[in-house]
């Protein structure tokens, strides 16, 4: 059975991550920084006959947290096959490029940018025992160089300066790990995961 690792999957986009993965057959290490808010969602999935799932407590801007999540996977398995950096903020609303402070700034990239270079570093020895090892970064079209300098596109004056500087850093950063890693079975990616209300199944 194939194992996962999904960061800030109590809830939302990283919880519908979780349920999709099972769904599909892996074992899924369910990482929330609240444990209890992580149990909660476990018992979710397991009230729909998911069971294959546990909580991790996984806190991607505490680099102790991190390695006591990962001492506690690393106890129950010896390999990783999927990590889904999943776990983000958006820094609060509005957000200027000319107002915003540096502390706001580092406390969005700490967890955006930061935080995914920490597990990433934390969980590569796991994800390299896999034979498909896969790393998704979880991004946003809203983070696109190409699509910010467009004022054509529909989205042009959605500007948020800490949010979408954070993930356009991730994507580059995501670039250059899948360069870094590109003579072996690994796949690395970012995507973009829009999630609507009427998406998420009651
Ligand atoms: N929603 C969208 O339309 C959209 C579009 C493009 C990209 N994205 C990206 O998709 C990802 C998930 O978005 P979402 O809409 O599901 O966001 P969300 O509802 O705000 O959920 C974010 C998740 O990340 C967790 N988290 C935040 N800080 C954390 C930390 N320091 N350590 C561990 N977990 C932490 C949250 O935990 P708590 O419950 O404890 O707060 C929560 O589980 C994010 O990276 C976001 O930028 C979202």
């Amino acid at each position: 059975m194939k194992k996962a690792l999904i960061t800030g999957a109590n809830k939302d986009i990283g919880f519908e991550t979780a349920r999709a993965l099972l769904q599909h057959g892996y074992y899924v290490y369910l990482g929330s920084r609240n444990l209890e808010n992580g149990k909660a969602a476990v018992e979710k999935l397991k009230a729909v006959g998911l069971d294959q799932v546990e909580a991790i407590m996984l806190d991607v801007t505490d680099e102790q947290s991190v390695q006591n999540a990962r001492e506690t996977i690393g106890s129950k398995t010896d390999m990783l096959d999927v990590l889904v950096n999943n776990a983000g903020i958006n820094g609060g609303f509005p957000q200027s490029s000319l107002e915003a402070g540096i502390e706001q700034y580092k406390k969005v990239f700490d967890t955006n940018l930061y935080g995914v270079i920490r597990v990433t570093q934390f969980f590569i020895d796991l994800l390299k025992k896999s034979t498909e090892p896969r790393i998704v970064n979880v991004s946003s079209s809203g983070s696109s160089l190409t699509l910010h300098s467009d004022p054509t596109w529909k989205y042009y004056s959605h500007k948020a300066a800490l949010y979408q500087s954070s993930k356009a850093a991730l994507n580059m950063y995501t670039i250059d790990l899948a360069y870094q890693l590109k003579d072996t079975s690994f796949k690395v990616n970012a995507v973009c995961n829009i999630l609507l209300p009427s998406m998420v199944p009651s």
